[in-house]
């Protein structure tokens, strides 16, 4: 019988991934790449004391209860609601997240969200491949400025720091933020970003872009009431995570043209999308890619890899979620 420890790779993952993890580890994995449900997670994960998920993946307590083996889950991503932290240090198993590695690249596409919608880029390519462009008009698809206008950001870590560089020192944006903390002054100058409470932010933004992680806390921090508050004229972006948007109350807010416009990378209960998001025409909608580069997406497989042979060989993980869990 093997000694090598056994770990499932619950999705599809690039052949080099699985290479460097076969050197150290027993590896099954899920080829299919279809997301494994609760039930055949557990049945997945008899046996095996790692686990590389997605953000598709649940681990919570009756999940650990049922694969008592279980003591490292590094999740591909730097979200991790799909985990019950509390849950998995109470029963002694190490949670990993891949920060850092993709911070830019999901600033530039915040970015280019932004861009997309506030220049409505979607709609009007949609009406150009429709074949309705027969003539130049002086306020086709007249959208909002970008350069010199107030984005707003609400979520003040690492990638709303790389949007907010963006957006001032590149595009001479008035930038203001909110967080659950202000940060330091010397961050606050590097990123010429202002706190501002959240009331002034919904009222001030011309764009705001949400970088909030999910928490229950959060869940609808963005709905009618806050629509309200908006500029007519402002967009809203959501890179966060679904649920911190009400979806409904979105699709209604753009339908009355409450807020001008919207790019939506997440949604709630994703993959599934709001029917009514889908019908109109404000709207730039992505399935959740904001770190899809090749390079990104490699870089993070890569340290949830490393945190997994890291743990499971010395006790210690590189970005551990939940420190306290280390073994001697
Ligand atoms: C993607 O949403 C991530 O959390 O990395």
């Amino acid at each position: 019988m093997s000694l090598r420890p056994a770990i499932l790779i619950a999705r599809k993952v690039f052949p080099e991934v699985v290479e460097r993890l076969r050197e150290f580890c027993e590896v099954d994995r899920n080829e299919t790449d279809q997301v494994l449900g609760p039930t055949d997670l557990v049945q997945r994960l008899q046996g095996k004391v790692g686990a590389l998920t997605t953000g598709s993946e649940r681990i919570d307590a009756a999940l650990l209860a049922a694969c008592p083996q279980l003591r490292v889950v590094c999740n591909i991503a730097v979200g991790f609601n799909n985990f019950d932290v509390p849950a998995m240090t109470a029963a002694g198993v190490m949670a990993t997240n891949t920060p850092d590695v993709l911070t830019e690249t999901t600033a530039d596409f915040g970015f280019a969200l932004l861009m997309a919608t506030a220049r409505r880029m979607a709609e009007s390519e949609h009406f150009l491949r429709a074949g309705q462009w027969n003539r130049w008009a002086l306020d086709m698809f007249a959208g909002a400025e970008v350069h010199g206008s107030t984005l707003g950001i609400l979520g003040m870590g690492r990638i709303g720091q790389a949007i907010a560089r963006r957006g001032a020192h590149g595009f001479g944006m008035n930038v203001i933020y909110h967080n659950r903390s202000r940060l330091d002054a010397a961050t606050e100058a590097d990123c010429k970003a202002s706190y501002v409470s959240k009331a002034q932010l919904l009222a001030q933004a011309d764009h705001l872009i949400l970088v909030v992680p999910y928490s229950p806390e959060a869940h609808h921090a963005i709905g009618a009431a806050e629509f309200a508050q908006m500029k007519p004229t402002a967009t809203l972006v959501n890179i966060a995570r679904g649920g911190i948007v009400d979806d409904a109350a979105l699709a209604l807010a753009l339908r009355e043209r409450r807020i001008a416009a919207a790019g939506l990378d997440v949604f709630e209960g994703e993959p599934k999308v709001h029917p009514d998001l889908l019908t109109v025409p404000n709207v730039v909608l992505t399935p959740h890619i904001a770190s899809a580069t090749l390079k990104t997406r490699r870089a993070m497989a890569d340290l949830a890899a490393d945190n997994l042979i890291a743990y499971l060989t010395t006790g210690r993980a590189l970005t551990p979620l939940n420190a306290i869990v280390t073994e001697a």
